[in-house]
């Protein structure tokens, strides 16, 4: 099996599963006839799969039987319930979750054993190739099924092992991370719309800005403090920005958030 052949199913098709199913198609790593999805309602899933030319599904037993990886996408709090039915069809797949808290001993609970299955968290920027995935170092598929999964994911993120007892924090960062972003560029599009920047403007300004920083810090590997000392020449004006925002309590705002979410 390779990427030019196989075949994926999103079991839930919402934010999560459309947004991989559109990294996809937009890297090119798949055709839109090598994507099956099955959902709820069956009228807004033939909207969002029929109209790009992926395949809608009834159920997730017409998808299990159709796909050879299938993506388990719905909440947690359905995953037993929508995986219990096709137990025994999973057993022949390659199985992926992307729901959050479900991990590899916990699947161990509810799919048969010997099922081939991995745990993953990605990010919503997975839609423009440009995501992170985080997969836990603990899995049951064999090293071909893994270089296929990795193969595939890279396509549309940086795919990050790590040990179970950080898939949470890692997850965190890169999943909630996009809002804690957002918010930042929002605040600086209002802050630029003050001094008379056009909001569209703004906001394409404080995003690339955004994109270009990224990219330098994993490009390059420096340490922000060094990235943020750059930045700052003697009596400039970047610096009075940078005191303003540590007596303001920016980063420890940010560490606040992260561990109020861990701690929850
Ligand atoms: N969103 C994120 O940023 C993010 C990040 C990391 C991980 N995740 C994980 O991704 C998973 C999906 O999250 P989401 O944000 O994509 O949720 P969502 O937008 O609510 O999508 C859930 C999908 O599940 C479908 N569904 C509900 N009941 C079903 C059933 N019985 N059988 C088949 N499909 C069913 C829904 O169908 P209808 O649309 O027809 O109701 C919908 O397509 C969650 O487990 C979450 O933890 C999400």
């Amino acid at each position: 099996m390779t990427l030019e052949d196989v075949k994926v199913g999103f079991i839930g098709f919402g934010n999560m599963a459309q947004a991989m199913a559109e990294g996809f198609l937009r890297q090119k790593a798949l055709r839109p006839g090598q994507i099956y999805a099955c959902a709820k309602n069956w009228d807004k899933l033939c909207k969002n799969t029929e109209e790009k030319g992926m395949h809608a599904c009834r159920d997730a037993q017409e998808l299990a039987a159709s796909a050879d990886i299938v993506i388990i996408a719905v909440k947690p709090y359905l995953v037993a319930e929508v995986v219990s039915p096709i137990k025994e069809l999973l057993r022949e797949k390659i199985v992926v979750s992307v729901a959050v808290g479900y991990t590899f001993d916990k699947y161990e609970e509810v799919l048969a054993a010997g099922t081939h299955h991995l745990s993953v968290l990605p990010n919503t920027p997975v839609s423009i190739g440009e995501g992170v995935i985080v997969c836990e170092q603990k899995h049951s598929l064999a090293d071909a099924e893994f270089a296929l999964v990795e193969g595939l994911f890279s396509k549309i993120a940086m795919v990050q092992v790590v040990e179970a007892r950080l898939l949470g924090i890692a997850g965190t960062i890169c999943g909630c991370g996009p809002a804690f972003v957002s918010m930042f560029m929002e605040a600086l599009g209002d802050a630029g719309v003050m001094h008379g920047l056009p909001r569209a403007m703004a906001y394409q300004l404080a995003g690339q800005m955004v994109a270009g920083t990224g990219k330098l810090l994993t490009a390059t590997g420096a340490h922000p403090g060094v990235m943020k000392d750059a930045v700052c020449s003697p009596a400039g004006t970047t610096i009075i920005g940078v005191t303003t925002l540590e007596r303001k309590g920016l980063r420890s705002a940010v560490i606040d958030a992260v561990d109020a979410i861990e701690r929850r």
